[in-house]
């Protein structure tokens, strides 16, 4: 099946008309008093956070319009709101271990939203859950002790039914932690630390986005964009002294998944996941990204000549993993992959920095805690007549949360996500119900356990899976067909109801999601 056929039947009017209904349903289950500052707080960092409607320049020419955040420091260091290179609309909340922030989030969207913490271990109320959703107008005020270790998080609206729209219209942001273990290590940093983050995005011919449809079919599929940007910016550049570098990598495309590397053939060095610093680096040729991963590289530039340039090359796949690299327009085609981001070398001298070999130490999580090791629970991936399920339940009510998705605070316990690849075959739609699922837990970090595949394994599988980052602690892991991915966790500080789901955000949207409640 051709992707661009149904990318392009829509409006984004019909999207809007179409989903008005469901908006509606949502209003009606119970209303929830938006938070409110709460006097005792007492916030180092104080931020006013808004969705609107306005422009950025993505593509060369007309700017494009979009719903993006902008925002403001109200109290503190006024470092700790900036906006990444490239189209200038994606924020950066930079922020340390430890530090109180307060975030008044303001809806000007013509729509609900409410605003979820990637990767945070945080409280209930603060988690950003569709059940805190608030109307046009309102806002929504996050009060958060960060207690994550230093890394790479992000935030993006998550209202039920709307988070892919509203992420796709350019709704998502970056949040660096800091803590004193990474200040001791003499990472790069300042100019040195280059955030990227990678998303996929389709333009009409006046550089307007263009989304997909209400049809049921093309949600499954998932979106995947023409174009992969960089910081919102088609065609990322940036000049960079010859020197070490901090690369913080995130995918926060809709359905697509990245494998990436360099062009000169050089290794990644690895330094961090999801929830932070590894122990120690690991090397390795490719990266493989699902949507809400993250990774840490560590490069130094040192070795290269003054004026020349080094490449970032993706090769793009769709959630069914069909490699749509070759279908893209205008990208320079180097064996299936394209540039999306490009340093170019300046006259400096070059600076020769040896790379961190210890990095982090951090409380291992150990399988021996897990008292269902031997019996992990079980998150059963699958597809039939059009719906997603997850252990063949669909996101039910915003505070259903079924018997058996019931947790102890303070336990630690083993899951296994089961992606059945024979799932909803002979139903007329080919591979398509053979899809990769990057499964996200909100409020842990998670060890990946083991990874083991049904049957024996494609070339494309071990292509995408020499560039898995299974490392240090995650809180998104790409489940490919076929395979079962155990995972270890330890559900600390915070009782309350919380999601997992597919991050692919249109199955997210189709309801591939589940509440679950930690209890004491
Ligand atoms: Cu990044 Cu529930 O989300
Ligand atoms: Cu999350
Ligand atoms: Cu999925």
């Amino acid at each position: 099946m051709k992707r661009r056929t149904f990318v392009k039947n829509l409006t984004a009017a019909s999207l809007l008309l179409g989903n008005a209904a469901s908006a509606l349903s949502a209003q009606m289950t119970q209303r929830i008093e938006p938070a409110v500052a709460t006097p005792g707080f007492m916030p180092d960092i104080e931020i006013i956070l808004r969705a609107v409607l306005g422009p950025a320049d993505m593509l060369e020419g007309a700017a494009t319009q979009l719903w993006r955040f902008t925002g403001e420091i109200m109290k503190g260091d006024r470092s700790a709101l900036s906006f990444l290179d490239g189209s200038g609309h994606i924020p950066l909340i930079r922020v340390r271990r430890g530090q109180r922030i307060r975030i008044h989030f303001e809806n000007q969207l013509p729509e609900q939203s409410i605003v979820h913490w990637h990767g945070l271990n945080i409280e209930q109320r603060m988690d950003g859950h569709p059940m805190y959703a608030i109307e046009p107008g309102e806002r929504y005020v996050y009060e958060i002790a960060i207690d994550n270790r230093a890394g790479t998080y992000w935030f993006h609206p998550h209202p039920h039914e709307r988070t892919s729209f509203q992420v796709y219209q350019g709704l998502s942001g970056m949040l660096v932690v800091h803590d004193e273990q990474e200040d001791a290590l003499n990472l790069p940093q300042g100019e040195h630390e280059i955030p990227l983050m990678i998303q996929d995005r389709t333009f009409d011919g006046d550089n307007q986005l263009v989304y997909i449809g209400n049809m049921r079919h093309n949600w499954m599929m998932g979106f995947s964009g023409d174009y992969v940007l960089v910081n919102g910016r088609v065609g990322y550049s940036k000049t960079v002294p010859r020197t070490a570098h901090r690369l913080r990598i995130i995918n926060t495309s809709n359905a697509s998944l990245y494998n990436l590397r360099w062009s000169d053939g050089a290794n990644f060095r690895v330094i961090g996941t999801d929830g932070g610093l590894l122990e120690s680096a690991v090397e390795q040729f490719a990266l493989t990204l699902g949507v809400g991963e993250r990774v840490d590289v560590w490069v130094d530039f040192s070795a290269q000549t003054a004026g020349s340039s080094v490449h970032l090359l993706a090769e793009s796949y769709t959630p069914s993993l069909q490699n749509f690299t070759a279908e893209q327009g205008g990208a320079t085609m180097q064996d299936n992959a394209r540039p999306i981001a490009s340093f170019q070398f300046d006259s400096a001298e070059a600076v020769p920095v040896a790379p961190p070999t210890q990095l982090s130490i951090y409380p291992a999580l150990s399988e021996d805690e897990a008292g269902n090791s031997n019996a992990p629970r079980g998150v059963r991936i699958s597809m039939m007549r059009g719906s997603f399920y997850l252990n063949n339940r669909t996101f039910g009510g915003m505070h259903d949360v079924p018997e058996e998705n019931v947790v102890k605070l303070n336990s630690t316990e083993v899951w296994e996500f089961a992606n059945d690849a024979s799932m909803g075959m002979g139903m007329g739609m080919g591979g398509m119900m053979q899809m990769a699922h990057p499964m996200h837990v909100h409020n842990v970090q998670f060890k990946v356990l083991s990874r083991t595949r049904q049957s024996g394994q494609s070339a494309l599988h071990q292509h995408l899976s020499a560039g898995f980052t299974d490392y240090g602690l995650k809180d998104v892991v790409l489940v490919l067909p076929g395979e079962k991915v155990r995972v270890l966790m330890k559900f600390e500080n915070h009782t309350g109801v919380y999601l997992y789901h597919c991050h692919i955000l249109e199955h997210e949207d189709l309801g591939m999601m589940q509440n679950f409640r930690v209890e004491a």
